[in-house]
């Protein structure tokens, strides 16, 4: 009983659409019809600025994060469980109810939920991210091929006894989930049509 509540409140929580509902609060933008139409924060930025992009990456790593605290601190669950309830937090953010299941990427509530069950793949994921980024200056960029670091270093981890099947069964499926999440921008990087995140 408590491992459904627990996959259902991480569900709910994941839905909470942070991004959109910042965009409306910095200046009634519906980030649905915006930009890429991403409700994430790299969008967001793009309307609304540095400060609103901080916030809207801020809760939406931070829903990742305490769908899994409160579900193990709380509610006790821990193994294949804890795992099962970060996959409904993450589909939550990128299949929301309050959405009509169109929501993000699934890339800050990622960070939140690999923060939380391993912070060292999590420094390694998040330093890679920003060396690409200031690099490229695409974050669309950025994400897609921490993803993929993501996938290389579960398969690593786990060959070396860092880290158990489960959760290296995890970082890999979320890992490839992301970068099929990120379909559309991907085919814009290969035709060099992807716009900087300033553009
Ligand atoms: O996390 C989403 C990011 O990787 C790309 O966002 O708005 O450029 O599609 P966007």
């Amino acid at each position: 009983m408590k491992y459904l509540f627990a996959l259902f409140f991480s569900y709910i929580l994941g839905s909470i659409p942070f991004s959109f509902l910042i965009a409306y609060f910095c200046g009634n933008v519906d980030l649905r019809k915006s930009g890429s139409g991403n409700v994430g924060a790299t969008n967001l930025y793009r309307f609304c600025g540095i400060k609103y992009a901080f916030f809207g990456f801020l809760f939406d790593f931070l829903k990742g994060f305490f769908a899994l605290y409160i579900s193990q601190r709380f509610l006790g669950i821990n193994g294949l469980n804890l795992i099962l309830t970060a996959f409904a937090v993450i589909l939550g953010h990128v299949f929301p109810v309050f959405l009509y299941f169109k929501g993000g990427k699934g890339v800050s509530t990622t960070a939140g939920v690999l923060f939380f069950l391993d912070y060292r793949i999590f420094i390694i994921i998040f330093s890679f991210f920003w060396l690409i980024y200031f690099w490229k200056k695409i974050v669309s960029l950025a994400s897609v091929l921490s993803a993929l670091l993501l996938i290389i270093l579960s398969i690593l981890f786990f060959s070396f006894g860092i880290l158990s099947l489960e959760r290296a069964m995890f970082f890999g499926i979320i890992g490839f989930l992301i970068i099929v999440f990120h379909r559309n921008n991907l085919k814009r990087l290969i035709k060099s049509e992807e716009k900087r995140v300033n553009e």
